[in-house]
């Protein structure tokens, strides 16, 4: 694999379609190919409020329309089911595309659903968040949630391309741009100091759309080099798992308590955590874990626990797929840019961790 086959639709996919065919159309439509029979994947809410922008363009005309309910709750082998149905009750075979309009769920399930369907028929993603066009949508991971946890099955299964278009980005509220941009944090995390030190001064909730678009190609362009040199997460892609361990224990708590936290916001607090353990552990400077911490803490607000909580968030990252044999794995940082993976802490230095947060985030 050379590359992952990301396009940035500028300018937007629908523009120019009524005066004659634009840019984006003339994208999309060469990447779509000639394919037998096209689907078009998306949830309730991207149906109502994304496919009104591309809805008119000519090489989406005979696409065949699948919509599923919204919201991580929905990414179930139930729905799965139903897209393998309508796929086909369409007709679909092994040279028909799938193109997913939406967020991470529409890309997660929808790619799933292409990666099985006739043991894998194409698929193209078409982000509508600032966390799908940043995180979820490229890369080739798949999957559905099961018995109780988070893309618990799924496939590793690259789509034919990811056509990444901010204009979507004017249905994105606050707290989803938020979000989306906690993924962007970390790969400045994970980069270098000046990409890092770039996102720290932008104002994600009121965004400049065209340095935002900017940003998202620097951005997607760090997971990107990743994802090609370890597409299956054998190593250096757990680099994008920094922030994940306490922030998937936090989503998880949060979703346990009925208090359900946005995906992002849990990676932001879980990023702060993680600083803090890369600063006792590896010698990250104090000063840049004491911005990061500042910029999430004035963003994302706080996780509301206790000290009477460390033992159930101890426990849920305890469970985290991402370890081995029942030891706490991490991704730690040395520096910006200076990546650990699997660094491990013990239960006594998770609960120290967690007493920062706690004390700063007071
Ligand atoms: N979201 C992390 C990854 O794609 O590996």
């Amino acid at each position: 694999m050379s590359k992952l086959n990301i396009y940035y639709s500028l300018p937007p996919l629908g523009e120019g379609s009524g005066r004659g065919l634009g840019l984006g159309h003339e994208l999309l439509s060469s990447l779509i190919g000639s394919p037998d029979r096209l689907f078009v994947l998306t949830d309730e809410t991207t149906r109502r409020l994304c496919w009104p922008l591309v809805a008119q363009l000519p090489c989406l005309a005979e696409a065949q329309h699948i919509t599923i309910p919204p919201t991580d709750e929905n990414k179930t082998l139930q729905t799965l089911a139903s897209v393998w149905t309508a796929l086909q009750q369409g007709g679909a075979t092994r040279h028909s595309l799938l193109i997913c309009l939406g967020g991470g769920m529409v890309s997660d399930l929808g790619g799933f659903a292409a990666s099985t369907f006739k043991r894998g028929i194409a698929c193209i993603n078409i982000p509508t968040t600032l966390l799908s066009m940043v995180d979820a949508s490229v890369g080739g991971k798949t999957g559905i949630n099961f018995g109780g946890l988070k893309n618990e099955v799924g496939t590793f299964c690259q789509p034919r391309a990811v056509i990444i278009d901010t204009q979507f980005l004017r249905t994105q509220d606050t707290a989803n741009m938020l979000s989306g941009y906690a993924e962007m944090l970390k790969h400045g995390l994970i980069s270098n100091e000046e990409h890092w030190a770039e996102l720290l001064r932008f104002e994600p909730e009121s965004p400049d759309l065209g340095l935002l678009s900017e940003m998202i190609s620097r951005s997607v362009a760090v997971k990107e080099r990743i994802v090609l040199e370890d597409p299956t997460e054998q190593g250096i892609r757990r680099a994008l798992n920094l922030g994940h361990t306490a922030g998937h224990a936090f989503e998880s708590f949060a979703l346990a308590k009925g208090q359900p936290v946005l995906h992002g916001y849990a990676v932001a607090w879980g990023l702060v955590c993680e600083l803090y353990l890369s600063v006792r552990k590896c010698g990250f400077p104090q000063d840049k874990m004491r911005q990061t911490l500042q910029f999430v803490r004035s963003r994302y607000g706080a996780m509301a626990f206790g000290c009477k909580d460390y033992d159930r968030l101890l426990n849920l990252m305890q469970h985290d797929k991402k370890n081995t044999a029942g030891i706490i794995n991490f991704t730690l940082l040395g520096g910006i840019g200076d990546i650990r993976i699997d660094q491990t802490a013990t239960p006594e230095e998770i609960r120290d961790m967690l007493d920062f947060y706690a004390d700063c985030f007071a």
